[in-house]
C-alpha cells in the first residue's frame, strides 16, 4: 500500500504542476477550467500526502515518535516539516486564488489568476524533493 501511494504521490506531481502552469496563463478564462483543475489535484495530492505522513510513511512515521530528534536529521526534517508546510501553503493559495478570480471583474481575472497561482506553483515548486537535494528523490519512480 505504502509503495503504490508513494508512486502514485510522485508521479501525481507533475499532473500538479501542469495544471499549474495552465492555471497561471488561462486561469483566468470564463470557464477557469485551469483553476479547477489546479486546486482538484492538488487536494487529491494533499489527500495521499497526509495518508502518507500519518500512516503509511515510515519516515514520517519515525519523525513523529521523535520530533525534536528528527529536527536535526535533514531528510526527516525535510518530509516532516519542510514538504508539509510549503504544500499546505502553495494549496491555500491556489484555493484562495480560485475564489478570488470566481469573484473578480472579468479585466481582473487574468491578473488575479497570474498572482495567486503563479505564487501557489513558486511555493509548490520550493518544496518538492528535488534530486541532488538532501532529502532529494528520483524525477520518475518506477
Ligand atoms: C500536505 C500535503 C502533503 C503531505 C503531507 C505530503 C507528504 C509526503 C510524504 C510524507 C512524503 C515522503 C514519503 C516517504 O518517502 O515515505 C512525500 C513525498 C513526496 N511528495 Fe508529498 N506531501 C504533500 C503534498 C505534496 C504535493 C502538493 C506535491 C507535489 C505537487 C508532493 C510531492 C511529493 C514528491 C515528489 C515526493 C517524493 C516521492 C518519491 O519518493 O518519489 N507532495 N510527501
Amino acid at each position: 500500500m505504502y509503495v503504490i501511494v508513494l508512486l502514485v504521490h510522485s508521479w501525481l506531481r507533475w499532473a500538479v504542476l501542469a495544471a499549474g502552469l495552465v492555471a497561471v496563463f488561462r486561469g483566468g478564462s470564463r470557464e477557469e477550467t485551469g483553476g479547477k483543475w489546479f486546486t482538484i489535484l492538488l487536494d487529491v495530492q494533499v489527500t495521499l500526502g497526509l495518508l502518507l505522513y500519518f500512516v503509511l510513511s515510515p519516515i514520517t512515521g519515525a519523525a513523529l515518535d521523535d520530533f525534536g530528534g528528527a529536527m536535526k536529521i535533514p531528510q526527516l526534517r525535510f518530509f516532516a516539516v519542510e514538504h508539509v508546510f510549503g504544500m499546505v501553503i502553495g494549496t491555500a493559495l491556489a484555493h484562495i486564488g480560485r475564489a478570488r478570480v470566481r469573484k473578480a471583474p472579468s479585466h481582473r481575472r487574468g491578473r488575479t489568476a497570474a498572482i495567486f497561482y503563479g505564487l501557489a506553483l513558486i511555493a509548490i515548486l520550493a518544496s518538492i524533493p528535488w534530486p541532488g537535494m538532501p532529502a532529494g528523490r528520483p524525477l520518475f519512480k518506477w
